[in-house]
């Protein structure tokens, strides 16, 4: 990434002029006061939700420091609350029932609904109540894995209001990656839908997830129901195209019955049909109080090992967290209309979808659908649509729209929008300032967002009423974020310069363990430098205090703002028969930021011919999902190793982008190696 633009933008006025956070001065002010008093910080947020018991212990106990003990985490020992209770019942109770919570837009331009709190509160209260009838109790895990309808809020706060914990997993996985996920959780009940439209593609929820329900069975993990939202009688499905197959779908013909009608198998006695389950259900469900440290949910996260890791967040601290960052970084105003494109399979769907906004009372839109479907002005269309003010997307987006130049932004007014928030990935300063000038016509304010899974909301951020912005820059921490840059040493490193990107103490948002293993929690993120959280990102702060994410220092990646580990694509390469060994490095991608390049080594008597190709990349996208699959694919008749056979990687970075400037590589095995890669490098263009 290049770090020349240090040009500097000032806030948007008409979004200073209104800012909860106006200034530097201000946000110094606060921020000061969240390290120095995080009691009184948060204690004074916190005041604006309801508890139904207030806090009986110490405000915030941590230990960070592995070589003085276990690693632990606690916000507001002895408080209970219910985060449903404050996304839904506060705001009823409060008059605003009849507000509208999304604006829901379907997959089809032709596919729209309106819900409101109140009857949100309704439908979620039948769901606990169907899910309470199976047995589902405080601490059991349901797993959910659906389109983004709004059902899947419904799902989510149902789980929520009795006291289990949801564990979402993002409807592009495979039934495979379905299936760890739910063993590892050992989930007692999947929620799920017949099938969705994602573009032109169909994906058929419940026939992946009905193979992930016999790998589950098989290993003697009990799923007491699957309930199954009937989503495909509501929706358009997409026009017929001109090469003559019927929707100019294939699985028009496997999956529809002769009238049109959505074919699902059914399993009696596991499988539910939704609607059916809430008719005639109460809409009357008391909450469950929460300690503020129950677990809320988890969601896996990719590991350095390969294995994902289930991170969990608690119901008190995350819920303070998610609402004070969505206020700050969007600067929400009860009029506004914010659209936040993520699914809410991944955290930035949790967090800035679902529990952010409306813990907030803030009206959203939900899009099922994807940027370029049925035409490239989709996102644009849907702002000017519901005079969207605040919006939240991923530069990998950013990057694939703007390659259609400016005429598709220009064809909508979309002067409502004043707030543009960027995540997932560090964002090139030329997206920035196509993002900037066409989408927000220099009148707006960009929030570039650091943040992980692990850390549930913002952790770097620009306030979009206060920050002056330099284009490719997260700028400062947020309240209560202390950060740190870290030489190999651990020595830190203060002014100018880099380093590993730490943090010295909790956020109320921060995660508190993976689930079922602590050790792992502990060796992940607080081993490498005892006293400090590590993101496992790098980091540059400039001469004015500016901090500039430079990507993963660990052998992760990040394909579209979606991190992946090497060793999962590994591990997944290594299961086809003719595959011996396999490395996979990230090549820079124009689009995605980042791509798979996988280098296979393979058994005695195997050819690396097409048929194989197609071969290992379907395998990585079975065992993985769609948005995993690599788009290189190399013949390495050796790995280039040390003598203690560790495989030097940043080699492989530099044959993978045909780059000749290795630097040392004398203590290789077999320096010989690098060449043969080299000559055995696919041609530009052919996967
Ligand atoms: C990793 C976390 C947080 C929601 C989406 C991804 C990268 C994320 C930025 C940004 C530079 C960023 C980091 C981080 N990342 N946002 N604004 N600038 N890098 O969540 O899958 O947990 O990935 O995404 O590398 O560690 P995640």
């Amino acid at each position: 990434m290049s770090h020349g633009n240090e040009q500097i933008f000032n806030p948007a006025e008409r979004v200073a002029k209104i800012s909860h956070c106006s200034s530097m001065e201000q946000y110094k002010q606060m921020y000061d006061k969240s390290l120095k008093d995080p009691e009184a910080f948060w204690g004074d947020i916190a005041k604006n939700f309801h508890f139904e018991q207030n806090v009986t212990g110490k405000f915030m106990d941590y230990n960070f420091d592995i070589s003085k003990g276990k690693i632990f985490i606690r916000w507001m020992e002895g408080a209970k609350t219910n985060i449903c209770y404050n996304c839904l019942d506060r705001h009823v109770l409060a008059g605003k029932g009849d507000q509208v919570a999304f604006y829901w837009e379907g997959n089809d331009p032709a596919d729209a609904e309106v819900v409101t709190y109140g009857e949100l509160l309704k439908e979620v209260c039948r769901v606990a109540n169907v899910l309470k009838a199976k047995g589902v109790a405080k601490g059991d895990r349901v797993a959910i894995y659906m389109p983004m309808i709004k059902e899947l809020v419904v799902a989510m706060l149902a789980v929520a209001r009795i006291g289990a914990v949801h564990s979402i997993v993002f409807g592009g996985y495979s039934a495979d990656s379905l299936a760890d996920r739910m063993l590892d959780a050992q989930a007692s009940v999947l929620i799920t839908a017949d099938a969705v439209w994602r573009g032109a593609k169909l994906i058929a929820l419940k026939e992946i997830a009905d193979d992930a329900l016999k790998v589950c069975q098989a290993k003697n993990v009990k799923v007491k129901m699957s309930l199954v939202v009937q989503h495909m009688k509501n929706v358009t499905a997409p026009q017929a195209s001109s090469n003559g197959t019927a929707n100019g779908n294939p699985s028009k013909k496997t999956h529809f019955d002769d009238k049109g009608n959505f074919k699902v198998g059914w399993n009696s006695g596991l499988d539910v049909w939704w609607h059916e389950a809430v008719k005639d259900v109460s809409s009357d469900c008391p909450p469950e109080w929460m300690d503020t440290e129950d677990p809320l949910f988890m969601l896996y996260t990719s590991g350095s090992t390969g294995k994902p890791k289930g991170v969990l967040h608690t119901v008190g601290g995350y819920m303070l967290y998610a609402a004070t960052t969505f206020k700050y970084t969007f600067d929400y105003h009860p009029d506004d209309v914010y659209f936040c494109t993520a699914d809410i399979g991944w955290i930035t769907g949790h967090t800035y979808v679902t529990y952010g906004p409306m813990l907030n009372n803030a009206t959203s839109v939900l899009f099922e659908g994807v940027p370029t479907y049925p035409h490239i002005g989709r996102f644009w269309e849907i702002i000017k649509k519901y005079k969207v003010s605040k919006f939240y997307t991923a530069p990998t987006a950013i990057r694939a729209l703007m390659k259609f130049g400016d005429e598709p932004v220009k064809k909508y007014d979309i002067s409502s929008l004043s707030v543009l928030g960027s995540v997932g990935e560090p964002i090139n300063p030329e997206a920035w300032m196509w993002y900037y000038q066409i989408v927000g016509d220099s009148n707006v304010s960009i929030a570039d967002t650091f943040w992980q899974t692990e850390t549930g909301g913002h952790v770097i951020t620009p306030l979009p009423g206060a920050t002056p912005t330099k284009p490719g820059s997260a700028c400062f921490p947020f309240f209560g974020v202390e950060v740190a840059l870290l030489d190999d040493e651990g020595k830190e490193v203060k002014g100018e310069g880099e380093g590993y990107l730490v943090f010295r103490r909790p956020w109320p948002g921060i995660m508190r363990t993976v689930y079922g293993n602590h050790e792992r929690f502990e060796t992940t993120y607080f081993k490498k430098f005892p006293g400090f959280y590590c993101t496992g990102d790098g980091a540059r702060r400039d001469k004015d205090g500016y901090i500039w994410v430079t990507g993963r220092i660990d052998d992760m990646l990040n394909v579209s703002g979606h991190l992946l580990s090497t060793a999962q694509v590994e591990s997944a390469l290594v299961e086809h028969p003719a595959v011996a060994e396999s490395a996979v490095v990230a090549r820079p991608h124009a689009v995605k930021g980042e791509c798979l390049y996988c280098y296979v080594t393979l058994a005695e008597g195997n050819d690396f011919t097409e048929k194989l190709i197609v071969e290992l990349r379907n395998k990585v996208r079975t065992k993985i999902g769609a948005f995993a699959t690599p788009d290189y694919m190399q013949l390495a008749p050796g790995l280039p190793k040390t003598r203690s056979g560790k495989i030097m990687r940043r080699v492989l970075r530099k044959v993978a982008v045909g780059d000749r400037d290795f630097g040392d590589i004398s203590t290789l095995a077999d320096p010989s190696i690098v060449e043969v890669l080299f000559q055995h490098r696919p041609k530009e263009g052919k996967v």
